[in-house]
């Protein structure tokens, strides 16, 4: 009964193969374009005095290559650069991409992927490198004044690093950062269904609601949390911005079931009937080829299978799976339904919960987590949170900028119900935008109030680096485990 009516959804049920398509969300930093006026003019590697600062920023769970807008002034960073005659750098994060003091990701390999081991290299790298340009060895933070940046994950590694080392970085910029590591991160999809056109998610909701009821009541039917897979119509909202033109992912699905013969639905939606049919339509038409392209869908969204490649291949560049690793042991931000018993309407299914999410890290690690029961990730979430402070983070001349419609912001110190002051010393600037919006100008070109957010911070760094003065003590050379191996890769532009 249930096929005929929404017949990929019924299939998703039935995977017992591979999968990947129902891989969470990573919160990571938006590629930039790179525009014709993209790489600043460079001034060959002269410093202008008096104090030219180094922009440091890791792209974080991703291989840096794409990231090198990030050097131009396409990106906040080298607007920063650019208003104080600053140097831009693109720092590769341990285990991503090429930056693997290991031969493969092993879960026994990825031993030393950790948030600290993160946050030493950056301190290491800030204290060591040698830049190619004039004095290049010479402008340690004890020397020259350093700013990190970074947005999503690399976000809160900004906000974690300064209070994990407060003397290396004179000041800070994090985006969207997810400082707060949660478990059951379903507050996630909560912000796309209060932002999202109303008709499309009451369809959604409805269409839940009905799936819910269906499942709790079938007991023939197994791995019924492979539903999940529709979760990646929503997941489509991250890639939103500002500057998004039409023709969007997400919109094509709401489009897909709010427009009927022509016409757009009322706030209330179509309802249950149309909105089965349409959406399992939109799914069987398009979405499922765009998703999982040669794949059968059982293979590109079934989860319980512990030896499809998906879970078993250690290749390096796999930022997934280096991703997973810290999902698994220290973060959590498992993107489910809301609470089980809650009477909030959900446009994800309430059977996804966090175990869902935990069995597949015992499959993809099975090497060191002999069964779920041995990923650790509530544990590691409290130690990064009392480690790093979370939303409690205190520490002079960080900015934080988010953005309202953000999924993420749940987890930073815009987060509804945390009320984090803004401060002369942390301040906090939120705008309409998406997630990491304010990193990329050309949303602030669109945007004005994320123009605004880039604004204030632009002011607060001419302030904060006019009182930048060498530190009486040196910081600390501790050199982090994969430095003895390896390094990471940089990237580098220099500003006017
Ligand atoms: C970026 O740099 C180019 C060339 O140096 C310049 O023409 C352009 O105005 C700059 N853009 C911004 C937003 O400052
Ligand atoms: C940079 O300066 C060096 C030394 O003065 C010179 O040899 C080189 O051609 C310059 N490069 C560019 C791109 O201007
Ligand atoms: C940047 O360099 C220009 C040109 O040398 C100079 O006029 C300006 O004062 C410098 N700005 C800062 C913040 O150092
Ligand atoms: C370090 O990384 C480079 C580039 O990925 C690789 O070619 C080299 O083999 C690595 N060295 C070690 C000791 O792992
Ligand atoms: C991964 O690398 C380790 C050495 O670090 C090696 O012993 C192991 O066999 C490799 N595993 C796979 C699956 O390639
Ligand atoms: C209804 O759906 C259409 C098509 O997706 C959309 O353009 C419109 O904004 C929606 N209206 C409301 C009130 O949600
Ligand atoms: C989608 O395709 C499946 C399998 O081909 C079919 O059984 C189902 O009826 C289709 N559903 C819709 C809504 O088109
Ligand atoms: C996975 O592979 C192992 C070893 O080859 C085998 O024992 C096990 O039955 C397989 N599991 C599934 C679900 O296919
Ligand atoms: C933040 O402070 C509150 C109130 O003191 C405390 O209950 C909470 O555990 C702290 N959170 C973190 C992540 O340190």
């Amino acid at each position: 009964m249930f096929t005929g009516l929404f017949g990929p959804l019924a299939l998703c049920i039935q995977a017992v193969f591979a999968r990947n398509g129902n891989a969470m969300r990573a919160p990571i930093a938006p590629i930039p374009r790179i525009y014709n006026d993209g790489p600043v003019m460079s001034r060959n590697g002269t410093q202008l005095p008096p104090y030219s600062p180094i922009i440091l920023s890791t792209p974080g769970e991703g291989n840096a290559e794409p990231f090198t807008g990030y050097l131009t002034n396409g990106t906040i960073n080298g607007q920063i650069a650019q208003q104080q005659n600053g140097s831009t750098i693109v720092l590769e994060h341990r285990y991503y991409g090429l930056s693997n003091p290991v031969p493969n990701l092993s879960g026994k390999n990825l031993r030393y992927h950790t948030i600290h081991q993160a946050i030493e290299d950056l301190v290491y790298f800030a204290n060591n490198v040698d830049l190619p340009q004039m004095n290049g060895a010479g402008l340690s933070p004890a020397t020259a004044p350093w700013i990190l940046i970074g947005g999503s994950y690399s976000g809160a590694l900004t906000s974690w690093t300064m209070v994990n080392h407060p003397d290396v970085f004179w000041a800070g910029y994090a985006s969207s950062a997810v400082v707060e590591a949660i478990l059951d991160y379903w507050s996630y999809f909560e912000i796309i269904r209060e932002f999202m056109p109303a008709n499309c998610s009451a369809d959604i909701a409805v269409v839940i609601a009905y799936v819910d009821e269906v499942f709790s009541s079938s007991d023939t039917l197994t791995h019924l949390d492979d539903v999940a897979g529709v979760r990646n119509n929503l997941w489509d909202w991250q890639s939103l911005q500002p500057e998004t033109g039409p023709g969007a992912k997400f919109f094509e699905s709401c489009d897909a079931l709010e427009v009927k013969n022509g016409v757009n639905a009322p706030a209330t939606g179509w309802g249950l009937e149309n909105a089965l049919s349409a959406w399992g339509s939109f799914w069987n038409s398009s979405y499922i080829d765009f998703l999982c392209g040669e794949e059968g869908v059982v293979d590109c969204l079934g989860t319980y299978n512990p030896n499809s490649t998906y879970f078993t291949s250690t290749a390096l560049d796999n930022a997934d799976r280096s991703w997973t690793w810290i999902i698994c042991n220290e973060v959590g931000f498992l993107q489910e339904g809301p609470p089980p018993a809650g009477d909030l309407s959900a446009i994800v299914t309430r059977i996804v919960q966090p175990d869902y999410d935990i069995r597949q890290c015992a499959y993809m690690f099975s090497d060191v987590f002999a069964s779920p029961a041995d990923v650790p990730t509530a544990a590691g979430i409290a130690n990064v949170n009392s480690a790093y402070k979370g939303w409690n983070i205190s520490v002079d001349r960080l900015f934080f900028a988010n953005g309202q419609r953000d999924p993420w912001r749940a987890s930073t110190v815009s987060a509804d119900g945390v009320d984090r002051p803004s401060t002369e010393t942390q301040p906090i600037a939120i705008g309409n935008g998406f997630h990491t919006s304010d990193l990329l100008t050309a949303n602030g070109r669109v945007d004005p109030t994320v123009l605004a957010v880039q604004n204030e911070a632009l002011a607060y760094m001419k302030i904060w680096l006019a009182e930048w003065t060498p530190p009486s003590i040196s910081p600390k050379r501790e050199e982090p485990y994969s430095r003895k191996v390896n390094s990471s890769r940089f990237f580098k532009g220099i500003v006017v």
